[in-house]
This record gives C-alpha cells, structure tokens and sequence, in this order.
C-alpha cells in the first residue's frame, strides 16, 4: 500500500510516475485506468503495469471514494511480434 503522504514516491517504475502526479491526474478528470494509462503512460512501460497497475487503482479508488472491485481495468491488448515473410511461407496448409 502507498502512503498518501508521501507524494513523491514513484509508483510507476518504468515511466517514471509518482503518486503526486496521479493525484493531480485524477483531480483534473482523469478517473478511470484506461484514461490515467493514456495520459501518464502508466502500465505502458516494460512491465506492461504488472508492477503498478494494482497501486495505480488503489490509489484510484481510495481518491474517488469507491471500492476497488468497482475500477474498471484498462483495455488489455496482446503483445504483437514481427513474423518474417519466410515463416509465413513455411506453414504448411491441406490443399
Ligand atoms: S511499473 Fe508501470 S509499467 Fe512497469
């Protein structure tokens, strides 16, 4: 858990994120993952947010007076991998 008082504590590792600069975000309008994602790019760094995603709506329910189980989590899209032409040609069909 993350001490409110402390606001200069990083809690997004990979982009660099502090507590302080979340509470700004939501005080502004950001209020859900999805929104706070886009606009600090939490959750979008090396890790894809398995580090801070769980603080991040934490910290968002406890600023907007809500349960955790009532934030909606972000969109989650698979990572995508480049696949060379030559593998493509590769795969073997019935015909
Ligand atoms: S700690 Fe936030 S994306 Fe890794």
């Amino acid at each position: 858990m993350i001490d409110q008082d402390k606001e200069e504590e990083i809690v997004c590792r990979c982009e660099d994120v502090s507590l302080k600069e979340i509470l700004e975000a939501i005080d502004k309008g950001y209020t859900t993952l999805d929104q706070l994602k886009r606009y600090l790019r939490i959750g979008m760094g090396h890790c894809q947010g398995r580090t801070c995603m769980r603080l991040v709506a934490g910290i968002l329910a406890r600023r907007l007076g809500k349960k955790l189980d009532e934030i909606e989590w972000p969109t989650v899209r698979p990572p995508v991998l480049p696949v060379e032409i030559a593998k493509l040609a590769e795969v073997k069909t019935d015909d």
